[in-house]
């Protein structure tokens, strides 16, 4: 498995490996219409448009994306790992390289906004809650960071 830089020409990859994620994971955490806003946030275009202002990652195995992880500033987001490769440490080395990327920037703490799904895995890599917030779109998220 391979960490590397996101190209415009893989957009339309990256939000089908987003959706299928949402739809098999998030899904027993998440009610629908939140599903469909954050598969709608993450459709081609709208990765596209991010793409511009954040660093994106991609880890690949053979020639398939397997996960995915974002970062602008100190701040993670757009972390998904195909529900075929997980726990097989694939989130692990995407979320090493961020913050190596954040730290390479001169940041000191980096920060992100968990899923419910996803809060075990950043605390087990060392993250710790801050507050809770619940949008009316998004559903529940938990604000977590890290000393790097
Ligand atoms: C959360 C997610 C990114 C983890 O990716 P992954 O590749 O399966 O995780 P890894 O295999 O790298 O796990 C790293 C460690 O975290 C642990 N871990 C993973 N998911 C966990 C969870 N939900 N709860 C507790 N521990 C977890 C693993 O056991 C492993 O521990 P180890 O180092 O002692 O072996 C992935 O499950 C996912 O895409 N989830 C759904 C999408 C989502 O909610 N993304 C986050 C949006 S904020």
């Amino acid at each position: 498995m391979l960490v590397c830089p996101f190209l415009p020409s893989e957009a339309s990859q990256v939000s089908a490996l987003i959706k299928t994620t949402l739809t098999k994971a998030n899904s027993k955490d998440y009610p629908k219409e939140v599903l469909k806003h954050q598969i709608e946030h993450y459709s081609e275009e709208n990765i596209l448009r991010s793409s511009k202002d954040k660093t994106i990652l991609l880890a690949i195995e053979g020639k398939e994306i397997i996960g995915t992880a974002s970062i602008k500033d100190n701040w993670v987001s757009g972390v998904f790992v195909h529900p075929d490769h997980m726990s097989k440490g694939v989130g692990k080395a995407l979320m090493e390289r961020i913050e190596a990327i954040a730290k390479d920037n001169g940041f000191s703490t980096i920060k992100l906004g968990s899923s419910t799904t996803a809060q075990g895995f950043y605390r087990k890599l060392g993250y710790k809650e801050i507050k809770e917030i619940v949008d009316e779109k998004v559903g529940k998220v938990i604000q977590m960071e890290k000393a790097l």
